[in-house]
């Protein structure tokens, strides 16, 4: 093996990149005792099952409605100091990118892929059982990254976890972007598409999950496929939701 190339010293360099970067994630926000009462709460709130698209080939941890969590809310949830429990269901842009990699596992087989806005960490969980070589999942909330780890645990595989707020970042770590389901919220979407086409055009594929939110963007992207996922009305505002996967193409200048 020739350690002396230069892309054995880049993947030198993003490994420690990695390393230093799950390191500070977890000196900065998960201690032990919080993991340990994120999970109580997660425990008390869901139940482990699969979802309608991936049916049990993705067990996950998921708010069911005959659990308080599902019965909660803004003002419950504003008590117990959580932010909407994004990470207690599996999004139908997320199933179908997670279906899509399982169906097409090429895509992540030896790639270092980022999860990102992972909720359930679903996206992540189903790169690393199609061939991943590491994923890093990432979302700012903590009680994601709490339910990822614990839905990775799930299904005995693991990846590396981060709270931090990753856009704006450089992508010499990651080979492939998945992001299912974050077009919802208008400031956000434009935030995220922004530093999304920045690291397409700077050679990383992204992939997008999106069941026809409001703010996902109408031009500049590749649909794959679609799925029809089932959903329920007092989640969504239907009962099946049409949901693509798209890939992100580079801006071409005019
Ligand atoms: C609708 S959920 C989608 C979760 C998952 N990808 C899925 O498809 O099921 C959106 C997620 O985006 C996360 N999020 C919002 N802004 C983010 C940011 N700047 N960085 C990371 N995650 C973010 C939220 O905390 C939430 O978990």
């Amino acid at each position: 093996m020739d350690f002396s190339g230069r892309h054995c010293r880049n993947q030198l360099v993003s490994r420690l990149r990695l390393a230093e970067m799950s390191l500070h994630s977890c000196q900065n926000r998960v201690s032990d005792p919080d993991f340990i009462r994120m999970k109580e709460f997660i425990l008390a709130n869901t139940r482990p099952g699969g979802t309608p698209l991936l049916g049990n080939n993705i067990p996950l941890h998921l708010a069911a409605e005959d659990l308080p969590l599902w019965q909660a809310g803004e003002r419950e949830l504003d008590k117990l100091d959580i932010t909407p429990p994004f990470w207690a269901f599996a999004w139908a842009g997320g199933q179908a990118l997670a279906q899509y990699i399982l169906d097409n596992p090429v895509l992540v087989q030896g790639k270092r892929v980022l999860d990102f806005a992972c909720g359930s960490g679903l996206q992540g969980i189903a790169a690393m059982k199609a061939g991943a070589t590491e994923v890093l999942a990432a979302d700012i909330d903590p009680y994601a990254i709490a339910a990822t780890k614990m839905n990775a645990a799930l299904n005995n595989v693991s990846l590396m976890t981060t709270s931090e707020n990753l856009v704006g970042r450089s992508s010499p770590d990651w080979d492939l972007v998945l992001a299912g389901d974050v077009c919802y919220d208008a400031p956000m979407a434009d935030e995220i598409m922004t530093w999304l086409h920045k690291l397409v055009t700077s050679g990383t594929q992204v992939l997008l999950g999106d069941p026809g939110r409001t703010y996902f963007p109408k031009e500049g992207l590749q649909r794959l496929i679609s799925y029809s996922v089932r959903t329920t009305s007092a989640l969504e505002d239907t009962d099946v939701r049409n949901a693509g996967v798209w890939e992100l193409l580079p801006v071409t200048q005019k």
